[in-house]
């Protein structure tokens, strides 16, 4: 029977293309990231130029990514992530992902925005290893979810 003192459930899975589009906007953000590093650490520079032609179109789809990625999450925070915070499910790795997405969205702007040496420096490794660590942080989420659904199912 319905329960009209309580509120219907929200659905809490992002829908299929919103799952696609965290996939695709992740990729993008990885494969772009990976590109500027062997750009700017193991390729040789083409005589007289400052910096590899790479590195500015690897930060221009990063850049892309960024922007693709940020609204995907704004479209899944009400539902997904707000709503599985109050059920209490994979708090621990997806508050990781959304804390990464967060701090990742700082040293990003910081990488844009901060003009003195050190401090770039600081936000670029700190950036850096961050990104690193969330595709897997979404495999370790995505795999937990899925073993929840596949045992609840
Ligand atoms: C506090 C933050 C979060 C919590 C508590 C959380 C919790 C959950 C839960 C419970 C599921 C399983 C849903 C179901 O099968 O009905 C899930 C799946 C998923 N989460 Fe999160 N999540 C959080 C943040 C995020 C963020 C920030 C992202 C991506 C940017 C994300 C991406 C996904 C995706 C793509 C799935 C679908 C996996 C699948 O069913 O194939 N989550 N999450
Ligand atoms: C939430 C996801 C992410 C956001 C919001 C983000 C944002 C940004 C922004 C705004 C920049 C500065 C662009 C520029 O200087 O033109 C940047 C640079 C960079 N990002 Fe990301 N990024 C994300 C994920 C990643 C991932 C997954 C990697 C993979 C390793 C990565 C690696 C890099 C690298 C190597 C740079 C260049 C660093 C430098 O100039 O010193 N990022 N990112």
């Amino acid at each position: 029977m319905h329960d009209h003192h309580h509120r219907p459930r929200r659905p809490i899975r992002p829908s299929r293309r919103q799952r696609q589009m965290v996939y695709l906007a992740t990729g993008l953000l990885l494969v772009s990231g990976l590109a500027w590093l062997i750009a700017h650490f193991l390729l040789p520079l083409p005589e007289f130029a400052a910096r590899h032609p790479l590195e500015p179109w690897a930060m221009r789809i990063h850049g892309a990514a960024t922007m693709l990625g940020l609204a995907v999450l704004g479209g899944i925070w009400g539902n997904h992530v707000l709503g599985a915070w109050e059920r209490g499910n994979h708090r621990g790795s997806g508050g990781t992902m959304a804390s990464l997405w967060l701090a990742l969205a700082l040293t990003g702007y910081g990488l844009y925005y901060l003009a003195d040496e050190e401090w770039r420096a600081i936000a670029s490794w700190a950036h850096i290893a961050l990104g690193t660590a969330l595709p897997a942080g979404l495999a370790v989420h995505v795999i937990r979810a899925g073993r929840l659904r596949r045992a609840a199912a």
